[in-house]
């Protein structure tokens, strides 16, 4: 796979959060990536969750036939085509995601800190949208939090961020739930990961299930 596009921080943290996936998750549904980026998180999960079928979408277009061949290579037989997905656009019914599909878990790695702040909304929006009721959200990567100190690799890739886009940024977890709750998405857990990032999950309020003890 040395050709194709890589990530190596996703090649770092997919075993973790697939540890996470398998101790949320049942053994079979129906999953909705947002943010594909090259894939690498596309096929691990769909090779650690062969029960769900897993729907790639990326923002970049060119990416999704780079996240195709990932998965061909490997020979997944649960990742359906990637198709292109931009959570601004409305409904997300532009996009080739039908506009009545809905899915058991929508999981989005590290896009709220590089894109505009109102991919947080779209995203939120959009989840609400198309999860089924029991379902979860489960949104990955470095948030701010107010009463946690501020990891010192997070500052300095904080700054890094609005440096190189006035737009991007770790956001402050107290207002990606603000945004959340007005699309009507409670957070259901958060868990701490390596390399000071959070896994978060999140489901439609009225169906929040409460945090293992
Ligand atoms: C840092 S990469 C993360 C890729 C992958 N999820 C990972 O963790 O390795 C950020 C991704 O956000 C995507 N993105 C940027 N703007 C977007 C938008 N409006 N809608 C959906 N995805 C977007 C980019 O195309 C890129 O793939």
């Amino acid at each position: 796979m040395d050709d194709l596009p890589f990530s190596p921080a996703a090649e770092r943290n997919r075993q973790p959060i697939l540890a996470q996936l398998l101790s949320l998750l049942p053994a079979e549904g129906r999953a909705l990536e947002v943010a594909s980026g090259s894939g690498q998180h596309a096929v691990a999960f769909a090779a650690g969750l062969p029960g769900w079928t897993w729907q790639p979408t990326e923002f970049e277009a060119a990416l999704c036939p780079v996240i195709d061949e990932r998965a061909r290579r490997m020979r997944l037989g649960n990742v359906l085509p990637a198709r292109r997905l931009d959570v601004l656009e409305a409904d997300w019914t532009t996009s080739p995601v039908p506009p009545d599909s809905t899915f058991d878990l929508i999981f989005c790695a590290n896009l709220l800190h590089i894109a505009p702040w109102a991919c947080c909304q779209g995203l939120m929006q959009g989840a609400a949208r198309r999860l089924t009721p029991g379902g979860h959200l489960v949104t990955y990567g470095p948030y701010l939090e107010d009463d946690v100190p501020t990891s010192e690799g997070n500052r300095q890739f904080d700054a890094g961020l609005r440096a190189s886009n006035s737009g991007w940024g770790i956001r402050r977890l107290e207002d990606v739930r603000r945004v959340a709750a007005q699309a009507g998405l409670g957070l259901a857990r958060r868990q701490p990961m390596p390399a000071n990032n959070l896994l978060l999950v999140w489901q439609l309020i009225g169906h929040v299930e409460p945090e293992p003890a």
